[in-house]
């Protein structure tokens, strides 16, 4: 008797990109169970000229008969024809697809893989690596005083199916998970060791109701229309392209549920007494991002960018994380950090010279002074922004 199919996936096929796309678990039992499939892929073949990409990015489970229809069927075009290039798109997030592919190379030089991800928006590996983790952990301490009170107000109550996506250390899904026992989180970055820390936090807190997972949130292996709220803190403003991010966002929202997302506008952070050069110091952050691709000035263009991803009854406040929020060495220690991060390695990595580094880091200094200053005050604003899902 024959097995019951364990496939389950779509391929699609786009002329203007000359990319064939296979999305899902493909295992079938027998080969006649891909006749679609592989029909699709020839006379996709059969069209192209120049490279011909093969997206597999999507592509959780492969057996060896859907393997050896697919690579037959590349490895036959390609020899037929040497002015034809195809080029396998893997994803780290999805292990064992570039070393499986990559064997095909040795059997025709024509075939290449490209792990896309490998050498990931490049200005964010400021962002992805140990260093930062003291930052996210006290900016998430600070900001969760303002965000406990604010997340009801856009949809957070208990019993909520919720994602973190781009989580970062975890701290903030520990936080929703403690305070609104959500009956189910699950946790995303793209960052292993930052999800490292978080697995070993929450495992020294008992914490055992968390998933965090590896993966990309621009291509996300979670299922469509899954979650009540999807959160995404900090992290808009780092991608090139927000707007795939927020579709994906959207796309694994429940109807009717709500996505929510903070960003800063970095240059209105403020700061009292030395107000001049704090203000030309956060400036020049801003363009430091800009430099890389970032946009830390994302804050309040989050509406425009919530509507046109199809989102309705946008909501949108701002708030202000100040030294007087609880013990003004915590705003303090993250100064001190960002100086070290931005004002170090960013700028550096940009060929900053000697003179504008010193004067980047004074600004940052007379921050903290501001901070720490008997009668001084100093803000770090951040906009909070969610719609909803039309039902
Ligand atoms: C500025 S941190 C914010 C972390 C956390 N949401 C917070 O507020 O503390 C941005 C996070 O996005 C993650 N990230 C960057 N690119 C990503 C991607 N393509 N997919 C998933 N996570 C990504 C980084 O690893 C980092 O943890």
């Amino acid at each position: 008797m024959a097995k019951p199919s364990q496939s389950s996936f779509v391929v699609k096929y786009d002329d203007n990109n000359q990319e064939f796309s296979i999305i899902g678990s493909m295992r079938p039992q027998d080969v006649s169970e891909l006749e679609a499939c592989t029909k699709l892929l020839e006379t996709s073949l059969a069209g192209v000229r120049g490279t011909f990409y093969v997206n597999v990015k999507r592509l959780v489970r492969l057996n060896n008969i859907a393997f050896h229809v697919l690579a037959g069927s590349l490895v036959r075009a390609c020899s037929e024809r040497p002015d034809l290039r195809v080029a396998v798109i893997t994803s780290s997030v999805v292990g064992w697809s570039t070393r499986k592919f990559g064997a095909l190379n040795k059997v025709n030089p024509n075939i290449v893989v490209e792990e896309y991800d490998s050498e990931f928006y490049p200005g964010q590996s400021f962002l992805e690596e140990g260093e930062f983790i003291p930052i996210l952990r006290t900016q998430t301490k600070m900001t969760w005083r303002h965000e406990r009170n604010i997340l009801p107000r856009h949809g957070m109550r208990e019993g909520l199916t919720i994602a973190d996506i781009c989580c970062g250390i975890g701290d903030f899904a520990v936080l929703v998970y403690k305070e609104f026992k959500p009956a189910r989180l699950v946790a995303l970055d793209h960052s292993r060791s930052s999800l490292g820390y978080a697995r070993k936090v929450a495992a020294d807190f008992g914490i055992q109701g968390i998933e965090y997972i590896y993966g990309d949130a621009a291509e996300m292996l979670l299922e469509d229309e899954q979650f009540d709220f999807v959160t995404c803190r900090h992290a808009l403003q780092i991608f090139n392209k927000p707007d795939l991010i927020l579709k994906e966002l959207f796309r694994i929202c429940k109807p009717g549920g709500r996505v929510y997302v903070t960003n800063e506008k970095i240059s209105q952070c403020l700061g009292e007494p030395r107000g001049e050069s704090i203000q030309w110091t956060y400036d020049e952050l801003s363009k430091l991002f800009a430099h890389f691709d970032m946009d830390l000035e994302f804050g309040p263009k989050s509406r425009k960018f919530m509507v046109e991803a199809g989102f309705d009854d946008v909501r949108m406040e701002s708030f202000m994380v100040t030294n007087l929020d609880g013990d003004p060495q915590d705003f303090a220690d993250i100064v001190k950090s960002w100086e070290e991060l931005f004002a170090g390695g960013m700028s550096q990595q940009r060929g900053d010279s000697a003179e504008f580094v010193e004067k980047f880091r004074r600004g940052f200094q007379d921050h903290l002074f501001a901070a720490l200053h008997p009668k001084g005050y100093a803000g770090w604003p951040v906009w909070v922004a969610s719609g909803r899902k039309p039902a």
